[in-house]
């Protein structure tokens, strides 16, 4: 009996119909209901902060809008700008800013290098790929980015630009930085800091599912070593209100920020305002703290769920994982280089996960063994079956 069949009969209710899918870190409708719930209760603002938010114009954001980021990221609000619905974006934007017109103490070309902790965010690497930059992995140590490895890369190398990081349960692996790594890791950056730049992509900067520890502001930090020229943190409301319909925010220095208002002044002649407006009042009815502990009650149940089932695997020596304390993620490494064959066995049985390396620079895998999961979607019942499957599969190639 092959691999297969033989799951088959260990799960009778697979049928060659039904699709499970961990693939993207997407919030379940369940999530999106609590918000529209409330959302739904708003009237539609026209006017706020004395700006027309019909029209052109404000390029940094509504005053309030930018208020509501900094509580967010835990950044100055002068330092702080509200734009359009993706931060994704705005790290391409800032990208770009560093490549064709660059910052003061941030400049790219196409022989920049630009450090990875690794397993990483595939939209990251695709980003940096796409725009030709070398990407250099590093490990990740318990608290944050392996910091030898990084002093090595910085020895070694030439041309190291920046590095890129997710300092609060960072995806896929759910590490959150400590002060100590963070400083660390800065005061490493001093001697680059005429051309270096720290993206700081704080995508769940509030996302806590288990106690987590507190984080000095990043900024804070900076500008103890001189670095405050160098740092761009960037976030959204992307996972607390509506996906695809939030508020990114940029945080920099406001230097960078004038540069980057008039690079960005050639691609938009504003930001949505009218959807930073319902932003602000839809935290008037509920502070940031209550709406994600509505969330929480959605996600910690499913993150608890997944943990339930593979913890007997990681106890029996079949993979390894850390039970992340928020997030989006559950970053899995087989205890064998079979990544591969564990996603196309369990895409054969109806359950499609990200391809092998692509938590990677170049979708590239060195040890081949690692596997992202995102259980937020799928309903409970959903995802029990997925993990079960993935589950059997990973047993039986182990
Ligand atoms: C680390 C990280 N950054 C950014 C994003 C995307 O955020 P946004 O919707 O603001 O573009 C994600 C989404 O999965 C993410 O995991």
């Amino acid at each position: 009996m092959n691999i297969l069949e033989h799951i088959k009969q260990e799960l009778p209710w697979l049928d060659s119909n039904t699709v499970y899918d961990l693939t993207r870190g997407k919030p379940a409708p369940e999530q999106l209901d609590i918000t529209q719930k409330y959302y739904s209760q708003l009237s539609t603002p026209y006017e706020m902060d004395d700006i027309d938010l019909r029209n052109y114009g404000s390029p940094e954001g509504l005053p309030s809008a930018r208020k509501l980021g900094s509580e967010i990221l835990k950044t100055n609000f002068d330092e702080t700008h509200a734009l359009d619905n993706s931060s994704l974006t705005l790290m391409h934007q800032i990208i770009s800013c560093a490549f064709f017109l660059g910052f003061k103490n941030s400049k790219l070309h196409s022989e920049s290098k630009i450090i990875c902790p690794v397993p990483g965010y595939d939209r990251h690497f695709k980003l940096l790929e796409n725009f030709g930059i070398k990407m250099l992995t590093v490990p990740f140590q318990k608290d944050g980015p392996d910091l030898n490895a990084v002093k090595d890369l910085l020895d070694k190398e030439s041309n190291i630009h920046g590095i890129v990081c997710v300092p609060r349960h960072s995806n896929p692996t759910g590490h959150t930085f400590s002060d100590n790594n963070v400083q660390h890791l800065f005061e490493l950056l001093v001697p680059f800091k005429e051309n270096f730049s720290i993206y700081w992509d704080n995508a769940y900067a509030c996302h806590d599912i288990d106690n987590t520890i507190q984080q000095t502001p990043a900024d804070q930090v900076a500008t103890r070593f001189g670095l405050e020229n160098n740092l761009f943190q960037v976030g959204s409301t992307s996972k607390i209100t509506l996906a695809g319909s939030g508020i990114s925010f940029i945080s920099s220095s406001k230097e960078n920020l004038s540069k980057f208002i008039d690079f960005r002044n050639a691609i938009t002649p504003g930001p949505n305002k009218m959807n930073q407006g319902m932003h602000v009042r839809y935290f008037e009815l509920i502070s940031i703290e209550q709406q994600m502990n509505e969330l929480k009650k959605i996600i910690k149940p499913k993150f608890e769920l997944v943990n339930e089932i593979l913890k007997p695997l990681k106890d029996q020596g079949y993979c390894d994982y850390e039970k992340p304390s928020g997030g989006y993620f559950y970053s899995i490494d087989s205890a064998k280089s079979n990544a591969d064959q564990i996603v196309q066995n369990c895409l054969e049985l109806g359950l499609k996960l990200l391809p092998m390396g692509s938590c990677f620079p170049y979708g590239i895998d060195p040890d081949k063994k690692n596997i992202r999961l995102a259980p937020t979607f799928p309903d409970l019942a959903s995802l029990e079956r997925c993990v079960t499957i993935f589950h059997n599969v990973l047993k039986y190639l182990n």
